[in-house]
């Protein structure tokens, strides 16, 4: 969870998503959480989706009213293609229109393969990437139908794909996982290429490690941080306002013509750390 000092990095007198509608995925917790109130302090109107924990929902939709904008929770699982269509019919109903998908919701079900069970495989994949396909796919019919409306935006939509630097660095023990995201990878290019046209725009933030529930104990005792540190040249672990800030500017017309790019924010992770000496 971000610290008030880590959160108050993100504030800014500046609301450029101001009028435009977000959906955030996964946002009760982590990176989804950060990347919510960060879109609420840029001006955005937020849904703010999670599958378990309502009162950290609600929590964060008042942190985001605080901030004078529009924002309510919305229960929805990403791999259900019925729950995913409702969650954006039901915005559309609500706040008229979704200008913004960020397709964050993701899990971990960490085995070595030999023990790994379908059951693993398959959560992860249903969730990290099938799960990212519905909602970019709901979300897209509506970018096509509304169109480009000037003066709420350049482009008729924005899809931010949350990814990892795991779509390009191998995990040991994580085959799922990694493999999700390399999917991930895949598919926002392949949507980035069959909607760049329509003036949709589709792009991705892989993170690298950010201290986050989702890999506490990578952080959480003075050794496990010190070998995590040992994979981050800038030798800091992440905080969840760092990501906020990115999908923030990726979704803003400061980066209309940013079109189909993984913006990594890791802090060197995929720099190949170990090469700094030797090779
Ligand atoms: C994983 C974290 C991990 C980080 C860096 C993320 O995608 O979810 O558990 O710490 O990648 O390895």
């Amino acid at each position: 969870m971000g610290t008030s000092n880590s959160e108050s990095r993100q504030t800014t007198s500046y609301p450029f998503l101001r009028g435009q509608k977000a959906l955030v995925t996964g946002a009760n917790s982590g990176i989804g959480r950060a990347t919510a109130i960060g879109l609420g302090k840029v001006g955005a109107d937020v849904v703010v989706n999670y599958v378990a924990g309502r009162e950290s929902a609600d929590e964060v939709v008042r942190a985001i009213e605080g901030l004078g904008v529009r924002a309510y929770a919305h229960e929805a699982d990403v791999s259900k293609e019925d729950e995913v269509a409702g969650m954006i019919s039901r915005m559309v109903d609500e706040f008229g229109t979704i200008d913004v998908l960020v397709a964050n919701a993701g899990l971990q079900r960490d085995a070595a393969v030999g023990d790994m069970t379908l059951a693993q495989w398959q959560k992860v994949l249903d969730v990290n990437l099938t799960g990212q396909f519905l909602c970019a796919r709901e979300a897209v019919k509506e970018f096509l139908r509304r169109g480009v409306v000037p003066e709420v935006s350049r482009s008729a939509g924005k899809i931010i794909c949350m990814s990892s630097v795991h779509q390009m660095i191998p995990w040991a023990g994580h085959v799922n996982y990694a493999a999700s995201k390399g999917g991930v990878q895949m598919m926002m290019e392949t949507l980035a290429q069959e909607l760049a046209p329509e003036k949709i725009r589709v792009n991705a933030v892989a993170p690298g490690a950010i201290r986050t529930p989702i890999n506490r104990s990578a952080w959480e005792t003075p050794d496990a941080e010190a070998d995590l540190l040992r994979l981050i040249p800038y030798r800091r672990v992440g905080d969840p306002e760092d990501i906020a800030t990115a999908v923030a500017a990726l979704a803003s017309d400061l980066f209309d013509y940013v079109v189909g790019t993984t913006l990594y924010v890791d802090g060197g992770m995929t720099l190949f750390p170990g090469f700094a000496t030797g090779g």
